[in-house]
């Protein structure tokens, strides 16, 4: 299964082992990852699984939709260059060894 490692703005990681095909943010919220409310449950329409993909990888992740685009513009955090909807990356062999961080707040 691939490996995504969550950082927290505090610092602490921890790395989860996500079943193939689910999100980034399913992966945090079914293993009590912080950080990563999720209210819409993968809808794309909160803007509450906001992340900050590790540059290393954000080459590797599957292109921006236009719905995501337009909900990065609500984040409670500072969009940045880097800023994905964690429910929209959905893990496999490709992403293994992910590595994303949570913003300081989602709301
Ligand atoms: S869970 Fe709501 S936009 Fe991702």
């Amino acid at each position: 299964m691939p490996n995504v490692t969550y950082v927290q703005p505090n610092g602490e990681t921890q790395t989860i082992n996500a079943a193939f095909g689910a999100s980034v943010m399913h992966a945090a919220t079914s293993n009590g990852v912080p950080g990563i409310e999720a209210e819409c449950g993968g809808a794309c329409s909160c803007a509450t699984c906001h992340v900050y993909v590790d540059e290393a990888w954000l080459d590797r992740l599957p292109p921006m939709g236009e719905d995501e685009e337009g909900m990065l513009e609500c984040t409670a955090a500072e969009r940045r260059p880097n800023s994905r909807l964690s429910c929209q990356i959905s893990m496999d062999d490709e992403l293994d060894g992910l590595v994303v961080r949570t913003p300081e707040t989602q709301s």
